[in-house]
């Protein structure tokens, strides 16, 4: 990390030997994400549903190893953790020795497409329930269900479990003359700018996170019910079954301006599905750090 750093820069002892890919990875989104404290409990609840002494747990994406720390507290026999970034498989070995729990949770640094059956077999049978939190802004954005699918497919055992095992999509339209006046230009009579707004980029999904944002903080109005545009098995569905795109039509039920499209998701797990976990803006009002790590997807309509 010092390397990085031009000399007039004050870098702490503490940094100056670490990768700085480690330090950007543990300052732009670990540590919201891991004081998102609702989203460990919901993992914690639904695991707890589930794990029994026999339990053998896969996780795909160890990072810290904090979901694994869980999975064995919880008293599962064994727990894999596959982390594909070389630097946060080594924190995560060094986290999880620190809690006492390195005779329980291996880590294994690959991309999870890369590990083989017969290397887990070594260390006792097949996962009997495999766990990921690899979801993006976007439900499926970081291509979760092309690596759950996979490793379902080839590494979980028969009959195992899926953590978490739904998910939903959501559009929301919205009006919001905040958001408005950061996407386009309106000034009191005298210049005219319009012209400038024959640049605004209607094709793009951003997400609030860039525009450095909490959406709860900007007044909008839902114009529309959140509508479902896509749910997900990840217990069962595949890759590629959609031949073709899918349309949703929405459709504003009170007067206004769609000045965007919200995207947000839900994920579901325990009985019933009862156990729920939202991005929102009325389910992340309280929650400042999902906003700043997930938030949600904004594209702008004409
Ligand atoms: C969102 S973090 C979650 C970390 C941790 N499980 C937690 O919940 O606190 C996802 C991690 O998964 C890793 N990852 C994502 N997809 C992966 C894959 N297919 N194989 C291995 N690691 C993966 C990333 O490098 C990242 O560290």
């Amino acid at each position: 990390f010092g390397d990085n750093m031009e000399s007039h820069f004050v870098v702490p002892r503490r940094l100056r030997d670490k990768p700085y890919e480690l330090i950007e990875a543990a300052n732009d989104w670990h540590y919201a994400m891991m004081n998102d404290l609702p989203r460990n409990e919901f993992y914690r609840s639904a695991l707890r549903q589930l794990i029994t002494p026999e339990s053998f747990v896969l996780e795909i994406g160890a990072g810290s190893g904090l979901l694994s720390i869980i999975a064995a507290s919880l008293g599962a026999r064994r727990v894999v953790a596959i982390e594909a970034n070389m630097h946060l498989a080594n924190v995560a070995r060094q986290i999880i020795h620190a809690n006492g729990y390195g005779d329980r949770i291996h880590i294994i640094n690959k991309m999870s497409t890369d590990v083989s059956p017969e290397e887990l077999a070594q260390y006792g049978g097949r996962p009997t329930l495999l766990l990921s939190e690899i979801l993006g802004t976007l439900l499926l954005g970081e291509s979760a269900l092309h690596y759950v699918a996979d490793a379902r497919r080839r590494l979980l055992g028969p009959g195992g479990a899926v953590v978490p095992p739904r998910g939903a999509q959501f559009a929301t339209l919205v009006e919001s003359f905040d958001i408005a006046s950061i996407t386009s230009v309106k000034l009191p009579p005298g210049i005219s700018l319009d012209y400038f707004n024959s640049l605004q980029d209607t094709t793009s999904m951003v997400f609030t996170k860039q525009y450095g944002f909490r959406f709860s903080s900007a007044a909008y109005t839902e114009l529309a019910p959140r509508t479902p545009v896509l749910a997900i098995d990840f217990s069962a569905d595949e890759v590629g079954v959609w031949g073709g795109e899918s349309r949703t039509t929405l459709r504003a039920t009170r007067a206004g301006t769609v000045h965007a499209v919200m995207a947000s998701w839900e994920v579901y797990a325990g009985e019933a599905d009862a156990l729920c976990m939202a991005t929102h803006p009325d389910a992340t009002l309280g929650n400042f750090p999902r906003d700043m790590q997930w938030g949600q997807g904004l594209q702008l309509i004409e």
